[in-house]
């Protein structure tokens, strides 16, 4: 009797395999484990090969042994599918508590290679560097490259679908390949290395915003390479950046207490240290830790537009597509936007487009990241870049788009109905036209949405008609 896969176990077929052996009460001893030509073959010594495979009778393992024994399977060891089905037996038949026991070789080492496959996928997590690349039909792909040193592709894909759902991409690594085409993941074959693209028009954006987010003073090499060690760097682009960023920190601190100039050394250190609390703009947007938001955001989403435009618009908050580009209003309520702009004589590309809160705030629904209200507080400390923003551009006429961005801009909470009936100026004189966020145009019935739709397009026609110069 054989047990076999033709291209190696996964868990799932593993599990498939070895179930009837397991719930006839085989012992690992009593197989015969052969791992060769890619194929793994389970054979009874007990048995001859017309031995008829056990039927399957109940069997159920415990759920903690079977989350570890997922991540055993992921663990890089030919006999890895012999170790589980051991460990698996003796569960079940000699000791249901033997996972409590840390002292048995055979918990100890599951242990240990639990921990290394969790530490692969977190490092998977990390590491992952996405390029993008067209695809066959022009659409946006993104590529990655990764070499783990376990087998964790199935898990760590998942991870990927969750977080970047409505991105196509394909993650390559040398034991296969892991496609999301925003709806399920494929997995397959490797393919030829020569086919990965080395580099894409934001490889140079991401270096920049490396070398300075990157805190040389703060750069402990030997604790830095255990949390990226080396084997990792082939892949991720920053990488290049590491050992001139090393150099010049190195220099820069040595001159420094040569100088003996240890006032300004603390005062760097203690501005270190209100960086990671305080809103200070001159630290940069993606330092920003003055609310919460940026844990769970990929970047902060800045204003677009000309310096020299006359008219700013002020949203909610990045949504799920400007969270993973980095742009304002490119997702379904841009597009709402877009329209109300044509429709008012307007041009995208002569408005300064930017939000009241720079990070996506937003909650998991299954596969989806869904957008949550910000709050008053995170209004607040987003506020600062705001300001920064409207002190830059210096526009003629604000419209604030919905209740938070009007929470932003005047300091209270007012409605839009309130406020569009109402003349508003920023203290600083600054008309402000108040008008329906294109997301709530997008959530209306039909018949609201045409009223909300027109509103807006009339409040863009307000806005614009604030610029005639008065006769
Ligand atoms: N909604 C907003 O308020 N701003 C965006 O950038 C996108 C959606």
């Amino acid at each position: 009797m054989t047990i076999a896969h033709s291209e190696g176990f996964t868990f799932d077929s593993w599990r498939g395999a070895v179930r009837p052996w397991l719930a006839a009460g085989h012992k690992a001893e009593g197989l015969v484990w052969q791992d060769g030509s890619n194929q793994i073959k389970a054979a009874s010594a007990d048995c001859e090969p017309n031995c008829v495979q056990p039927a399957v009778g109940r069997l159920r393992l415990p759920r903690v042994l079977m989350s570890l024994l997922q991540n055993l399977a992921c663990f890089r060891h030919p006999s890895r599918w012999e170790f589980m089905y051991r460990l698996a037996w003796r569960v079940l038949y000699e000791n249901p508590r033997l996972l409590d026991d840390p002292a048995d070789p055979d918990v100890a080492n599951a242990v240990t290679m639990d921990r290394a496959v969790r530490r692969d996928l977190h490092k998977m997590h990390a590491f992952v560097r996405f390029r993008e690349s067209a695809g066959d039909d022009g659409t946006v792909c993104y590529f990655a490259w990764f070499e783990p040193q376990h087998e964790i592709l199935r898990p760590g894909a998942v991870f990927f679908a969750n977080r970047f759902p409505n991105m196509c991409w394909t993650i390559a690594t040398p034991d296969g390949a892991a496609a999301w085409d925003t709806k399920a993941i494929d997995f397959f074959a490797p393919r030829a290395l020569a086919e990965r693209p080395r580099e894409d028009i934001n490889e140079h954006l991401w270096r920049t915003y490396y070398r300075s987010i990157c805190n040389v003073a703060r750069i402990n090499p030997s604790a830095m390479q255990r949390e990226m060690p080396k084997h990792y760097w082939n892949n991720l682009p920053e990488a290049t950046e590491i050992a001139s960023l090393l150099r010049d920190g190195a220099a820069r601190f040595a001159a420094r207490q040569k100088q003996g100039d240890h006032e300004n050394f603390t005062a760097a250190k203690s501005l270190q240290r209100s960086l990671a609390q305080a809103q200070v703009p001159a630290a940069g947007i993606q330092l920003c830790r003055a609310c919460d938001l940026w844990k769970h955001a990929t970047q902060a989403v800045e204003g677009e537009g000309p310096k020299s435009a006359r008219i700013m618009l002020v949203g909610e908050q990045p949504g799920d597509e400007e969270d993973l580009r980095g742009r304002p209003f490119i997702g379904p309520a841009g597009k709402v936007l877009d329209e109300a702009f044509q429709a008012a004589g307007l041009k995208r590309g002569e408005i300064y487009l930017t939000n009241a809160v720079k990070h996506f705030k937003w909650e998991p629904r299954g596969k989806r990241r869904l957008h949550k209200r910000p709050g008053v507080g995170e209004i607040r400390a987003c506020n600062v870049w705001l300001l920064n923003e409207i002190e830059a551009v210096k526009p003629a006429v604000i419209v604030a788009l919905g209740a938070s961005a009007l929470t932003a801009l005047l300091g209270s909470a007012k409605t839009v109905e309130t406020a569009r009936a109402m003349d508003l100026n920023l203290p600083s004189g600054v008309p402000l036209v108040a008008s329906y966020h294109p997301s709530s145009i997008l959530r209306a019935d039909a018949e609201r949405s045409a009223i909300l739709r027109e509103a807006l397009v009339g409040d863009l026609r307000k806005a614009s008609s604030l610029l005639a110069p008065h006769g």
